[in-house]
């Protein structure tokens, strides 16, 4: 009842020419799929390009980041509005990298998710514990804490899939447990049932951290996953392909 979904992160990775070239290796390695969703998050400077690029596909295309004001004196900022008006689908909200570089907070984030919302866009929205969070037993109280602010007074989850991005895992070559996976996946849902009694089981729950060819099996065969958030493999046209066609 959930459709799978495998999104490409490329984060500050390749220039324009570079995506082209991704879309003309990667597009025809997905034809005939139709039972599971891809997404791409490219660049703000390679979206138009992306656009074209999956305008014939059922690729949605995604982006990293946004701004919640509609538009303003904001130097350096991207409206959901903008975002909208490229044909984007989904945008990434609370990557620990934003939280990390870009001092992000729940309260930010919360807005952005609420912006988002305003404008039809979808939303991919990571939440994740740093290793020493995990190795002092606060993974599920940083969850918990990440999951209430960020969601605050949104009524309606619909918009919304989750991302459980265990920070050591990211980039780093060490992929979560399959028993790890499982119970901060379950502990999300749980917590998604408070907020959202009748719609959490709806609700997605992508993992991200070191996602590669060679464990997306066993990552997609635990229970609670629904698909997976990729940095590092989804530059790799080949790699990426081979993660989304997984069996
Ligand atoms: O958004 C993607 C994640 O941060 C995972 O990155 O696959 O390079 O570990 P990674």
């Amino acid at each position: 009842m959930r459709t799978k979904f495998f999104v490409a992160n490329w984060k500050m990775h390749k220039t324009v020419k570079e995506a082209s070239l991704f879309f003309q290796d990667f597009i025809p390695l997905t034809k005939g799929i139709n039972d599971r969703e891809i997404g791409i998050a490219p660049t703000f400077v390679c979206l138009e390009t992306a656009e074209k690029a999956l305008k014939n596909t059922n690729i949605k295309l995604c982006a990293q980041n946004v701004f919640y004001e509609k538009k303003g004196a904001y130097t350096g900022e991207i409206s959901p509005i903008m975002l909208k008006d490229l044909n984007v689908e989904y945008v990434i909200i609370g990557h620990s990298e934003r939280r990390k570089y870009f001092y992000e907070t729940d309260e930010v984030i919360n807005r952005k998710i609420k912006a988002c919302i305003d404008e039809n866009l979808n939303v991919i929205f990571c939440i994740g514990e740093t290793i020493e969070e995990r190795q002092s037993n606060k993974t599920f109280d940083i969850l918990k804490r990440q999951i209430e602010k960020g969601l605050e007074g949104i009524a309606n989850p619909e918009a919304i899939v989750l991302a459980y991005e265990p920070v050591w895992a990211i980039g780093t070559g060490i992929v979560a447990s399959q028993a790890q996976i499982e119970q901060a996946h379950a502990f999300i849902r749980s917590q998604l049932k408070k907020f959202y009694p009748d719609k959490a089981d709806r609700i997605r729950i992508l993992y991200g951290g070191s996602v590669s060819p060679e464990n997306i099996y066993s990552i997609m065969n635990t229970e609670n996953v629904d698909g997976v958030l990729v940095g590092g493999a989804s530059l790799d046209p080949v790699k990426f392909a081979k993660i989304v066609n997984y069996e």
